[in-house]
């Protein structure tokens, strides 16, 4: 969206500089010219992605999110998963026992563009005396655990730290060397509820209370750049709002139906933003649903099966699966739009549909398992297997590749 609206200006403005002078026409030939040379001379080559990548014209000019997987496993995974010191159990495919690992492998490769290489020196540098903070469910813990991994191996171990405060709620990755924080706080929903617990989180009645962020948000304030989520969490028909506080007699209880209630959340949210966040030094983005691969029929395979032993990818352009919602991904944007209105940016990170394709990439049964597994589960390995999260490294790795391709062409 913010990339459209981009190169519409771009247009306009050239058009506005063609109608000018001579003069003017010769500089943007010449340009062209350059750039084309550059082109030809450095193509593929690492600088030039680098050109391509932050010469702004020319960012604007590449969506990012459309492109293919490549299979690359000469540069790919980015880092060991054995190697992370900090890898999440719940990730950790290998670890509990995934024998093929090609997942490790697939490098994002936009159409018209390179993403360019992760430099994990180069953005501590840039999160020097700075917070980056992940604010959502589990699946950006997964991306949180990503980036972690991606930076914490260029540390010696004296040089790093993990803490956890409020309750548990917001853990803190630190790079001590640089004070800088690669942190993630724990709230699902973004607003209230009473799943904000960041380890009994199961409940078996959801109530939220769309209109209270404060006690989430007070945590975010100062961070310099919030990468947000949340999806997963809504995705039902209905949801139980309270207006009132927990535990408060006169609190009134109701049952709102989606898409209506994803909103009023993301209303409180986008006002929250609008009136606490430094526009001048904070970086905003959010990302968009996570793919899940819960049926295999959805694909073209067996009716009754899931993501559970598979180990290609879905190679159908513009394939999108019946778990993510499109009438949420537009109240997202909506969301946005209003408030770039009022003259806050928050940046999609579109990876949908991207994610889409990697219907290989989840942990299926090859993570810890919470509680002890039954008879039944043992029988039947596909009835436990998780299609939603996924393995590292893996794809979360890409979306971290996409923000920090952002964090650098601010
Ligand atoms: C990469 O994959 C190819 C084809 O599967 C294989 O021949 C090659 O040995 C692999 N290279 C590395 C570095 O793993
Ligand atoms: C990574 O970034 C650092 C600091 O900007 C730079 O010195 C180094 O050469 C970069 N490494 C690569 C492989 O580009
Ligand atoms: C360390 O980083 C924090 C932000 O995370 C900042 O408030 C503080 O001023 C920094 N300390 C120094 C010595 O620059
Ligand atoms: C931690 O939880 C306790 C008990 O629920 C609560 O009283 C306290 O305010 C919480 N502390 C923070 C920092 O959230
Ligand atoms: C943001 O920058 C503008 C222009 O430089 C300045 O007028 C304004 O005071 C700044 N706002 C904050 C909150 O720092
Ligand atoms: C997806 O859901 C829609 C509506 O619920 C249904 O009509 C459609 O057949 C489903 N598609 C697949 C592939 O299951
Ligand atoms: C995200 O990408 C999908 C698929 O390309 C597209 O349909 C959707 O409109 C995009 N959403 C936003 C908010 O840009």
């Amino acid at each position: 969206m913010a990339i459209k609206e981009h190169q519409i200006v771009m247009l306009g403005s050239n058009l506005g500089r063609i109608k000018i002078t001579f003069n003017s026409l010769v500089a943007i030939l010449i340009t062209i010219l350059v750039v084309t040379s550059i082109y030809l001379t450095q193509e593929g080559g690492q600088w030039f992605l680098e050109r391509t990548i932050y010469g702004e014209s020319l960012f604007s000019k590449c969506n990012l999110f459309h492109g293919k997987w490549v299979f690359d496993n000469e540069s790919y995974p980015l880092y060991k998963e054995q190697q992370c010191s900090f890898m999440s159990d719940q990730l950790a495919c290998e670890k509990f026992g995934r024998k093929d690992l090609d997942y490790q492998n697939w490098r994002w490769k936009p159409h018209q563009c390179d993403l360019p290489r992760f430099n994990a020196t180069r953005l501590l540098e840039r999160l020097r005396n700075k917070r980056l903070m992940f604010v959502g469910d589990s699946l950006n813990r997964g991306q949180w655990v990503s980036m972690v991994c991606l930076v914490e191996s260029s540390i010696p171990s004296t040089l790093k730290s993990m803490h956890t405060i409020a309750n548990g709620s917001l853990t803190i990755f630190k790079a001590k060397e640089y004070n800088a924080t690669i942190e993630f706080y724990w709230a699902p929903l973004l607003v209230e509820s009473n799943s904000d617990d960041p380890v009994k989180h199961k409940v078996a009645d959801r109530t939220v209370r769309v209109q209270a962020i404060e006690k989430h948000a007070k945590y975010w304030t100062d961070a310099d750049i919030i990468v947000f989520n949340t999806f997963l969490w809504w995705r039902r028909h209905a949801m139980n709002v309270l207006w009132g506080s927990f535990g408060d007699p006169n609190g009134v209880y109701k049952k709102v139906a989606m898409v209506r209630v994803y909103e009023m959340a993301l209303r409180t949210w986008s006002d929250w933003l609008e009136v606490h966040i430094n526009r001048n030094n904070t970086q905003l983005f959010f990302v968009s649903m996570s793919s899940t691969h819960q049926r295999a029929h959805e694909w073209g395979g067996t009716k009754g099966e899931n993501c559970y032993k598979e180990t290609d990818q879905i190679t159908e352009e513009g394939y999108w699966g019946n778990g993510s919602v499109p009438k949420m991904m537009q109240v997202v944007e909506n969301v946005l739009q209003d408030l770039k209105g009022r003259g806050l940016n928050v940046q999609i990170l579109n990876i949908t549909q991207l994610s889409e394709y990697r219907k290989e990439g989840h942990p299926s049964i090859y993570r810890k398992q919470w509680e002890p597994l039954t008879e039944e589960h043992i029988s039947n390995p596909k009835s436990y297997a998780d299609c939603i999260h996924w393995c590292l490294p893996g794809v979360p790795d890409t979306w971290n590749e996409l923000l920090y391709a952002y964090i650098f062409n601010r």
